[in-house]
């Protein structure tokens, strides 16, 4: 198959570990004998450097013609003084609004290998931390209207039925494809959109008979997320709670730099990125983890370009590096061998196996 993936190298860390993983599809593409064009697009702190605007027309239109988009990290401390509608962060939002992609899954699993970097107890971790956020991700306080005046500042929190509940349906199907639990997180004790999503999430429940549907409000989730991660399957939220809970669903898995994430709306083009940031401490420097970038582009495999063999690929391969003991500094411990970004992807592309 030939496939045209846009590539936001971004800013930070971002081109080292955008780098290692264009060498792993190229990899997986030879050994399949498919073709994987790309296609440079400038985003974030470097397009505000270049054209003054965190992500021109010109770079979005790119994105959308093709058949799925591969991101890095975008932003740094270099650009915090810019207006808000000029920062690095405003260019991605226009990114996923543009692509319409309102439905972003970030996983929280375990890895075996590295259950002693949770900083959870013991005892929890070992009942299990493996559960999916499916997180709205154009609608909600991200896309209302923003306003200062004076001494007051103003941000709209807004929902309206369609856009709750095509997220449901996400949550829904999501569960269906694993263990059918599905939790919907809201604050709806206090916010109207909250008790609207509420509604919507319990009519949509009817139609799926497998699944079952619980509700939690924000804070509680929060709580629970450490008390009892093994509870969870599948969580649905808005965007802003879904933002604020996967930092730290991926906290509790120890290993922020090995999280992918999909995002994905009507069609199969879907945005693909590592949970973490762009890390402008370490830019340049040949330590940064690039597997959750890896991982994103595994997702982007199995997910928008239906290649399942290949993804399984590229994630075994991982798992091959993990039980050798090689480990970059994010997740170094005791006894394993420390290597830097580019030696990460060379040896996750020499365990990469045609299945
Ligand atoms: C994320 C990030 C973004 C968000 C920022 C960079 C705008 O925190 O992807 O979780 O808030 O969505
Ligand atoms: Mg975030």
């Amino acid at each position: 198959m030939v496939k045209n993936i846009a590539v936001i190298r971004g800013d930070g860390i971002g081109p080292e570990i955008v780098n290692e993983t264009l060498k792993v599809l190229d990899k997986v593409a030879e050994l399949y004998g498919h073709t994987f064009n790309y296609t440079d697009v400038d985003m974030g702190g470097c397009a505000i450097d270049k054209y003054g605007d965190p992500l021109p027309e010109s770079e979005l239109k790119k994105c959308v013609q093709s058949d799925s988009v591969l991101l890095g990290a975008v932003g740094g401390n270099k650009w915090n003084d810019v207006p808000g509608n000029m920062r690095p962060e405003k260019g991605l939002l226009r990114l996923r609004a543009g692509m319409g992609v309102y439905s972003n899954n970030r996983p929280a699993k375990i890895w075996p290998q590295l259950a002693d970097a949770s900083p959870l107890k013991k005892s929890i971790v070992e009942q299990g931390i493996d559960f999916i956020i499916v997180r709205e991700l154009i609608g909600g306080i991200y896309f209302g209207e923003h306003k200062t005046e004076g001494d007051t500042a103003t941000d709209v929190l807004k929902y309206n039925e369609t856009e709750i509940e095509r997220i449901g349906r996400i949550g829904f199907e999501t569960a269906q494809k694993r263990n059918k639990k599905l939790c919907s997180v809201e604050k709806s004790n206090v916010l109207d959109s909250s008790r609207l999503w509420k509604k919507i999430m319990h009519k949509l429940a009817e139609e799926y008979p497998d699944v079952e549907l619980s509700d939690m409000l924000v804070d509680n989730c929060a709580m629970q997320i450490v008390k009892n991660p093994a509870q969870f399957d599948v969580i649905v939220t808005e965007n802003m709670f879904g933002d604020i809970l996967s930092d730290e669903a991926s906290m509790i898995t120890g290993s922020i730099g090995m999280i992918p994430s999909s995002s994905l709306g009507a069609s199969s083009r879907g945005l693909y990125e590592p949970i973490h940031g762009s890390a402008p401490d370490i830019a340049g420097k040949d330590i940064a983890n690039p597997i959750g970038t890896i991982l994103s582009a595994a997702m982007m495999l199995r997910f928008s370009f239906d290649m399942p063999n290949e993804a399984d690929a590229v994630e075994n391969a991982v798992s091959a590096y993990l039980d050798a003991g090689y480990r970059t500094a994010d997740i170094m411990s005791e006894g394993m061998t420390r290597v830097g970004c580019k030696q990460c992807g060379a040896l996750i592309i020499e365990n990469i196996r045609k299945g």
